[in-house]
């Protein structure tokens, strides 16, 4: 819901409650829906390509529609904040340029998409249960199992909200010199070992993930890191990860786990690892929305994993707790990111 409330429009309806906010919500779906839909078509793209400002019978012409409902439909975009009127012609705004085209480093589009394609989707057959029983009937990942393409649009999605992180990320984090191995657990696109790749030229890295997943991202390991860059299929909970690495990720992987769960993950990842390797796992961490937007978005993340996963967003304590459980040392925090709580938790093996 990028439409920003007047003083006035704030006061009557949120701090006086003399109109229904409530409306708010209605026109925020309608939005989501409307930019998702703007995506399938290309409207965003389009403008963009010819790099002018477009009528309404222009872009009908070019997206196949009708001018009289692309003129609607934009205008909603308008008041949205996505595109700018110019006359009877429409441009994208810098936060459509920003956010919403491919050739951004901080393309959101594929995030988007995936909410609209699969979690919404999933929310509908599993909300309810998953709040009247305490979790869903099955996994989101059990259910894109039953079809490949979901695993192409969740790992673009993942790879979207990656990309805005994987510079601080890889940043924050110390590789060992010298030759050293890499494990990436849940590692999914591999957008992170990727980059840790390539601006490590000794360190090798093995990305672990589902079937579904890895098939999703092999075609995407460029050239250069063909020879560096290895793939594990498996179950983290029952296949092997193999052994005598230097660094394990775990990133955006144990909110989808119970506590007790998340000890024995990382048992299993110690004992992947060599003496003296260091663990990383980067998650959201409870306890750190300290203003209306990021709490707000820290308990969305937590009713998603709950939908979706069964699971929690959790505080930073108490993944100390697991690590030390298992075996671990030296345990340090970081934030990350421009994202709310993102933060990664370093420790070394005993
Ligand atoms: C939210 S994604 C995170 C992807 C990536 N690490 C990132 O931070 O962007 C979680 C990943 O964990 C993988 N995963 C979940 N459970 C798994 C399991 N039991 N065995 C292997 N992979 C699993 C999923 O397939 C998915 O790719």
């Amino acid at each position: 819901m990028p439409v920003n409330p007047s003083f006035l429009e704030r006061l009557v309806l949120l701090r006086l409650n003399k109109g229904p906010a409530p409306m708010l919500d209605l026109f925020g779906a309608s939005s989501f829906r409307s930019v998702t839909l703007a995506l399938e078509i290309g409207l965003f793209e389009t403008i963009a390509d010819v790099d002018r400002p477009l009528t309404a019978e222009d872009l009908a012409d070019r997206l196949d529609a009708h001018p009289d409902g692309i003129a609607v439909f934009c205008n909603f975009l308008v008041s949205e904040g996505y595109l700018e009127a110019v006359g009877d012609r429409y441009r994208l705004t810098g936060m459509t340029e920003k956010w919403l085209l491919a050739e951004s480093e901080t393309n959101m589009g594929p995030w988007l998409t995936y909410w609209n394609d699969l979690v919404f989707p999933f929310w509908e057959q599993e909300l309810e249960t998953a709040i009247r029983e305490g979790e869903p009937s099955q996994s989101i990942y059990e259910w894109f199992d039953e079809d490949p393409a979901r695993w192409e649009t969740a790992q673009e999605g993942f790879r979207a909200t990656a990309s805005l992180l994987v510079d601080d990320v890889v940043d924050s984090m110390t590789v060992p010199a010298g030759q050293s191995r890499l494990l990436d657990v849940g590692g999914g696109h591999g957008l992170y070992a990727m980059e840790l790749c390539r601006r490590h030229p000794k360190l090798s890295a093995t990305v672990f993930d589902y079937p579904g997943a890895i098939d999703a991202m092999e075609d995407d390991i460029p050239d250069e890191l063909a020879g560096r860059l290895g793939t594990r299929t498996g179950d983290y909970w029952t296949d092997d990860l193999g052994e005598g690495y230097d660094m394990a990720l775990l990133f955006n992987v144990v909110h989808a786990h119970s506590p007790a769960e998340n000890t024995a993950l990382f048992e299993r990842v110690r004992d992947a690892l060599a003496p003296g390797g260091r663990i990383v796992v980067l998650d959201q961490w409870e306890g750190s929305g300290r203003t209306p937007v990021s709490r707000a978005g820290l308990r969305f993340v937590a009713l998603t994993y709950h939908t979706t996963l069964g699971a929690n967003v959790y505080e930073h304590d108490e993944v100390s707790s697991w690590l030390q459980a298992a075996g671990f040392t030296g345990i340090q925090r970081q934030s990350v990111g421009p994202i709310s709580g993102m933060a990664i938790v370093e420790a070394t093996k005993q």
